[in-house]
């Protein structure tokens, strides 16, 4: 599957052992390290991979160059899941020269103790490998401070690290045309399609904070013509460019689709008595809506759909006069997000006296979002006496029209 053109070679590896990625999002399809050869009269590596794969990193890599050497390793990101064999490509081609920006340098240094035959690179420059030229164009904070892209002018192709990756192995071929999502049981869908969700639990977890950045990064991509997105992870992006494209343009300006994710937190169940009454409620009037339970899920799922839907409602008991730990983590992962434009409603048990729904509208209204109810805070068991979910419903269903 190496071959992208004549010029470009694949060469990254998926990784199916992985259960948690960066200690904290589970791989239920796995995630592919994206590494990229350049051939010309000099040889450009784009990035590298996951320490562990070494053997088979360079397995792909020999297969592609045989006894050639690589001239430049350029460094676009600097996060161990694409750095981490930097050391071991100066190894083998000693003379390699890496290619990053004032940015990447002490990160190389404090990462790998590499400091010396490292070419700085500003913003546009260029470096030509013969027949083809690559240019550089940074890209702070998508996601860390020191990223950039490489574009290669002659194939109309944006090396664009982390930005458009998606979670998700890659299976059927590198290629969107091909590319499958491994494990998916929907091999019939579009390979876009196929990754979305992957794709927006990708961004709303790793990247979702940086919403400004990223449209400051995407303002200045639109001046180039792009045929081909190489990224970091998941599929190379040839056909589904304009969605995948306006996905991250649509994603970073967090708009979203009319509907409602509920997420609610419950020790005994009273809580979650509530969360599904006002599930079924939407579902009567025709909204669309998911449920997630942040004690038995990971929490990478409802911020993805945190970013799908424009209406958040969460629900959680009182707990020591305070908010239940797993819904306040929760909210505090969604202000740290900075998610803006949404609507947002709460409710939750007590017993004795209530402070979690007055407490999470304190958040929400801090962090901009729109209260479309007071919350409904109940004692002890869950009833429609008590906590009248279809009104909540019809409240909700009204403000999405
Ligand atoms: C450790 C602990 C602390 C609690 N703290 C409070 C509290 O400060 N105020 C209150 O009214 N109820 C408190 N409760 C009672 C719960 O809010 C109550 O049992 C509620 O119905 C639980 O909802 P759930 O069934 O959705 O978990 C506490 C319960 C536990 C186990
Ligand atoms: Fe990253
Ligand atoms: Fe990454």
């Amino acid at each position: 599957m190496g071959r992208i053109s004549e010029r470009i070679r694949y060469v990254g590896v998926n990784d199916l052992q992985k259960v948690i990625f960066e200690g904290m999002w589970p791989l239920p399809f796995g995630v592919s390290y994206n590494s990229y050869l350049v051939i010309s009269d000099k040889v450009a590596l784009i990035d590298t991979v996951e320490a562990g794969f070494a053997a088979e990193y360079m397995d792909n890599i020999r297969k592609e160059l045989g006894d050639r050497k690589v001239d430049y390793l350029v460094v676009n990101h600097m996060e161990p899941d694409h750095s981490s064999l930097i050391r071991l490509v100066r190894e083998a081609w000693p003379d390699v020269r890496i290619v990053g920006n004032a940015k990447t340098v002490p990160m190389i240094k404090g990462y790998h103790g590499i400091a010396d035959n490292i070419h700085i690179v500003k913003e546009g420059d260029s470096i030509s490998l013969g027949d083809c030229t690559l240019t550089f164009y940074m890209a702070p904070m998508v996601h860390w401070p020191e990223t950039m892209v490489t574009y290669l002018n002659e194939e109309k192709t944006l090396f664009s690290g982390d930005a458009f990756g998606t979670f998700g192995a890659v299976d059927g071929g590198i290629q969107d045309q091909t590319a499958r999502l491994m494990g998916s049981s929907d091999s019939a869908l579009d390979t876009f399609d196929a990754f979305r969700d992957e794709m927006r639990r990708y961004y709303s977890n790793i990247v979702g904070k940086f919403g400004q950045t990223v449209q400051a990064a995407l303002k200045k991509l639109s001046g180039l013509e792009i045929s081909r997105i190489c990224a970091t992870h998941g599929p190379v992006w040839e056909k589904n460019i304009p969605e995948v494209i306006s996905y991250y343009d649509r994603l970073s300006r967090y708009d979203a689709d009319n509907g409602v994710c509920i997420a609610y937190a419950s020790m005994y169940g009273n809580t979650a008595a509530a969360a599904k009454a006002l599930a079924a409620a939407l579902e009567e009037r025709g909204v669309e809506c998911v449920l997630h339970n942040l004690c038995t899920e990971n929490v990478s799922y409802a911020y993805r759909d945190v970013f799908k839907y424009n209406t958040l409602v969460v629900g959680s008991p009182t707990y020591n006069n305070d908010i239940f730990p797993p819904a306040y983590g929760f909210m505090y992962g969604v202000c740290a997000r900075l998610v803006k434009n949404r609507r947002f409603a709460a409710f939750g048990s007590f017993t004795w006296a209530g402070a979690s729904v007055k407490l999470l509208n304190e958040m929400a209204s801090r962090a901009g979002m729109e209260l479309i109810s007071d919350g409904l805070s109940f004692p002890q068991a869950y009833s429609k006496e008590k906590c009248d979910m279809e009104a909540l419903a019809d409240k909700i269903a009204a403000s999405l029209k």
